[in-house]
């Protein structure tokens, strides 16, 4: 992926500050788990390269992504509520979707995809 590797590295901060906080004073072991995949193309759309942040909190509870991305919606006492929003804005800016699920064993799975580019065709020496 051709990315902005300050944007990237700011969406990621914040997700896995996201899920660090939801695993917070809860019982159990607190896990994230980072991974990424590549996604093959659908009809005409480029792949894509699709990074999840896995954590063991207590999941979405049932609010919608687009609720979550409000500004100021936190449910924190000290919490800003921008962090999502700015999240979606940048993966946005590089043409790819924030996502938003809970996981089948529990805690909330935040992913991203980003459209892979196609390389650079080497110029043959004149
Ligand atoms: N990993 C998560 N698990 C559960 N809820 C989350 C998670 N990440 C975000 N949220 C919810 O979304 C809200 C908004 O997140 P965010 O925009 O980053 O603002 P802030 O972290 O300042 O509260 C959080 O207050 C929380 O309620
Ligand atoms: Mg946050």
């Amino acid at each position: 992926v051709l990315a902005d590797h300050i944007g990237i590295e700011q969406v990621l901060t914040n997700l896995l500050r996201n899920a660090a906080d939801a695993m917070a004073g809860r019982p159990g072991p607190p896990v994230i788990d980072v991974s990424t995949r590549l996604i093959d193309p659908e009809a005409d759309e480029s792949a894509t390269v699709q990074v999840t942040v896995r954590d063991t909190g207590p999941g979405l509870q049932g609010r919608s992504l687009d609720e979550l991305c409000t500004a100021f919606f936190s449910t924190k006492q000290d919490g800003m509520g921008l962090g999502l929003g700015i999240c979606r804005s940048i993966v946005e800016q590089h043409g790819g979707r924030l996502a938003a699920t809970d996981h089948p064993e529990g805690g909330a799975c935040f992913s991203f995809n980003l459209p892979v580019s196609v390389a650079m065709p080497m110029l043959e020496p004149a």
